[in-house]
């Protein structure tokens, strides 16, 4: 069985240091051929601009070829075919498959079908360990460390799976917490567990306001409508949080505001062009991370 990442928790804080070293050396030299000859797939099972796009340049910069779909209704799933012979097909066509999918686990169920590396590019509301790695990265950007950060995570934290594997992997590294959502929103009882096992401190706000200004990232999320299955609990809680400029008094002079995008509100456009905005280096610097997590996984760093 090869390698794959599927939960961050697949990574160890070592294996995790070594993506982060390789991808800043990704973005020192975009264009390494290291996997000439080469496929991956993208197969997404649900929408995405960024993970998909950046992949899919992610192995060309890295000298690779790509295939896939981005809209399923063109696949033989539309016939009935399962999700055991997609993957077990589309392995033996590839060297290496990059997936999303609404259901969780399914990331983890192909890894377990097929003999080739499997990356999760995010299943249902579980985990997202591409989109950590580059968060991590980007912490590390600009904060020139990862150890004791205080991060501030507003919004969905009950579906959002990128704060789910942010908390998770951030945990390797001594961080502080503050949850800042509305309460049908609040973070799940087995994240909190899992921070009270390990010691690390949280608070609990429904207050934007309240902790901006003692915090290192300002970690913002969309409340997802996808993931509700009654549309009036989504019309309460869609538009709780909004950001803008003048909300920015007083935060520390080195707090970022990340977001893993797309945004529908929740941070105003007027907020981009302040010393803050970090999204669109953060989005940017999932190119650099893409290539080191595939150029790894295949053996090649
Ligand atoms: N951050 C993220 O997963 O974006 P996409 O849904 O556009 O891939």
């Amino acid at each position: 069985m090869s390698k794959s990442l599927i939960s961050i928790h697949d990574f160890s804080k070592e294996e995790i240091l070594h993506i982060l070293s390789v991808a800043r050396e990704m973005e020192a030299d975009k264009s390494q051929k290291l996997l000439d000859g080469k496929v991956v797939a993208c197969l997404f099972f649900e929408p995405s601009t960024r993970t998909r796009l950046s992949f899919e340049t992610a192995a060309n910069r890295l000298g690779a070829r790509v295939i896939g779909f981005s809209d399923v209704a063109n696949t033989s799933i539309s016939k009935g075919e399962t999700l055991k012979d997609t993957i077990k097909m589309v392995s033996n066509y590839v060297d290496i498959i990059v997936m999303r999918h609404p259901l969780e686990g399914a990331a983890r169920y192909a890894s377990e079908v097929c003999d080739i590396p499997v990356v999760n590019a995010g299943d249902g509301a579980n985990q997202h360990p591409s989109q950590t790695l580059l968060d991590l990265y980007t912490i590390l950007e600009t904060q020139g460390r990862l150890d004791n950060v205080s991060v501030n995570m507003v919004g969905d934290l009950k579906y959002g799976r990128t704060v789910h594997s942010l908390l998770q992997a951030m945990s390797h590294f001594s961080p502080r917490f503050c949850f800042t959502s509305p309460d049908e929103l609040r973070m799940p009882v087995e994240y909190k567990e899992f921070l009270d096992m390990r010691g690390i401190p949280y608070t609990e706000t429904a207050s934007l306001q309240e902790h901006l200004c003692d915090c290192d990232i300002l970690y913002m999320t969309r409340v997802q409508q996808e993931r509700f299955s009654d549309p009036m609990e989504y019309e309460k809680v869609k538009d709780v949080y909004r950001l803008e400029r003048a909300m920015l008094e007083g935060v520390r002079p080195n707090m970022k505001i990340l977001h893993p995008l797309p945004r529908v509100g929740e941070i105003a456009d007027d907020v981009d062009d302040t010393p803050y905005a970090y999204y669109y280096k953060q989005a940017e610097n999932g190119m650099y991370v893409r290539m080191a997590i595939i150029a790894c996984l295949l053996g090649y760093k």
